[in-house]
């Protein structure tokens, strides 16, 4: 394929190319919505499966409604019994590096010899659908890698050969006190227990699927044009630096929520589109406006986390004994081969204040003044969704870099509070009620505040860091001035 470049009186034309799964695609979104109001034509790839998702979720209608915003799709490569789980992530991982380089360069031709749209002059693509790079270089356009995780997820990242090379994994030793093991090695990270790394690293098997994955995309990504993270310099400064050492092309850019809420008109045709594999359920806007401030717990645990049905239980009866108003986002698959419900008694207990959902506007809510405290799988966007409202947290990680992420929450941003992993209603109810009520989480609710405020000033037009980079991601890197 010959290379491409921007030429005068062509739109530049982007791919975004998103991880098939929400936590990844609603960034993606974001970072395409903000390259459409610098003028760029975007094509938004997502895969087969998802596009139809999202059709039955918005409506067959509701995609493709801009002239200049195009919805594609390709294939994830998984046999169509597979696909109805969303928790499904090992088999998602191996089939997207295995099969998708191929579609994804059809894509690429059918768009490059169409008549009505600009040529394809670089791509973003997700972090961990680096088969993209290849297609970039035989096409010679940019290719900007968006590590959608926190930078502190993404440094741990870069060092899991590191602890494949130092034998601590995959793990020998499976016991308690290995976990506690000291990881004082990796420039800037302090006070990091193994147990705090990503989940990947903790299996015993040296085939694992995500311990090979991950430190096969954390090493390819180094060859990409630039890599983005959904951050900003004041949250994560000294990891960022770190990162730096290893790739200098790393830029924060985030919060991208913010960013993009100041540069849209949220009424307009970009500013409403969404990426929701679930159906929103807006009545919890309405419950939310009855509530006085602060006064209300929110819960959810993301689009991948399972549980156990004794962990709901023991999360609804805690819930339930801390006698606060809550809002708790239940998804049909939240419970491990079951479909999710909680007791009738539970239901009875606490009608006058709950309400349950399977699906929310999680931005809205959390920045909705009646929010006071969030209850968290860790996952990235919805910890740096909580810190752009001022809003602490009490974290349950489940898998991935939440670990990671509630460790910093913690201990260094200092607006959370860790739950054990094997949680019983009885801590529910205390760190809740510590959470909403207590001195500790007072504190945490400044700090909160704090984190909020520095993550205006990194959006700021034409003056914060994270504004500043993304601009100069666009002008130095994807239209290559
Ligand atoms: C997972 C990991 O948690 C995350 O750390 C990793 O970086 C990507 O994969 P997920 O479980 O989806 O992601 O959590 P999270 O990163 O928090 O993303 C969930 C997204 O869905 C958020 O943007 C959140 O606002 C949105 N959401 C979630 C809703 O809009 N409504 C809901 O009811 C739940």
């Amino acid at each position: 394929m010959a290379s491409q470049t921007v030429s005068s009186g062509q739109k530049p034309h982007v791919v975004c190319v998103p991880f098939p799964a929400q936590g990844h695609i609603n960034p993606m979104l974001q970072v395409a919505k903000l390259l459409h109001a610098k003028g760029f034509h975007v094509t938004f790839a997502n895969t087969i499966y998802n596009h139809k998702r999202l059709l039955r979720s918005r409506g067959s209608n509701a995609l493709n409604v801009l002239p200049s915003f195009r919805y594609e799709s390709i294939p994830d490569g998984l046999p169509e019994t597979n696909k109805d789980a969303t928790q499904d992530v090992p088999p998602l991982c191996a089939s997207t590096k295995k099969n998708c380089l191929a579609p994804f360069k059809e894509l690429l031709t059918r768009i490059n010899t169409a008549d009505d749209v600009p040529p394809v002059s670089c791509i973003v693509s997700d972090g961990i659908m680096s088969f993209t790079l290849d297609a970039a270089e035989e096409l010679g356009v940019p290719d900007v890698v968006f590590w959608t995780t926190s930078a502190c997820g993404f440094l741990a990242y870069l060092h899991f050969y590191c602890f494949v090379e130092k034998g601590l994994s995959p793990q020998k030793d499976e016991s308690k006190e290995h976990l506690e093991t000291k990881i004082d090695w990796i420039p800037s990270m302090k006070n990091l227990r193994l147990k705090d790394i990503p989940s990947f690293i903790r299996t015993t098997n040296p085939d694992d699927i995500m311990l090979n994955f991950f430190v096969h995309e954390a090493d390819r990504v180094k060859r990409a044009s630039a890599i983005i993270l959904n951050t900003f310099d004041d949250l994560e400064h000294d990891t960022i630096q770190s990162i730096k050492s290893i790739i200098p092309q790393v830029h924060s850019i985030g919060p991208l929520q913010l960013l993009v809420n100041q540069k849209m008109d949220k009424d307009s045709e970009i500013g409403q589109m969404a990426t929701n594999l679930w159906k929103e359920e807006r009545e919890c806007l309405d419950w939310l406006d009855t509530k006085s401030p602060n006064s209300v717990v929110y819960v959810n645990f993301g689009s991948i986390t399972v549980m156990s049905a004794k962990h709901l239980m023991e999360f609804a009866w805690g819930l339930a004994a801390t006698k606060k108003d809550f809002l708790w986002v239940i998804r049909p698959d939240l419970v491990d081969g079951d479909v999710a419900v909680v007791p009738p008694e539970f239901l009875i207990e606490t009608a006058d204040r709950r309400m349950l959902a399977s699906w929310c506007p999680q931005e809205k809510v959390l920045s909705h003044p009646a929010v006071g405290g969030f209850l968290t799988h860790s996952g990235w966007n919805s910890t740096l969704e909580s810190l752009s409202s001022g809003v602490p947290m009490v974290c349950w990680p489940f898998f991935a870099e939440q670990q990671t992420n509630c460790k910093y929450c913690c201990d260094e941003w200092e607006v959370g509070m860790e739950i054990s992993g094997d949680v019983r209603r009885e801590e529910v109810e205390e760190l809740v009620r510590e959470l909403m009520d207590g001195d500790k989480g007072k504190k945490m609710r400044e700090k909160a505040e704090e984190w909020r405020r520095l993550a205006e000033e990194a959006t700021k037009h034409m003056l914060g860091s994270s504004e500043l980079n993304f601009q100069m991601v666009v002008d130095k890197v994807l239209l290559r001035a």
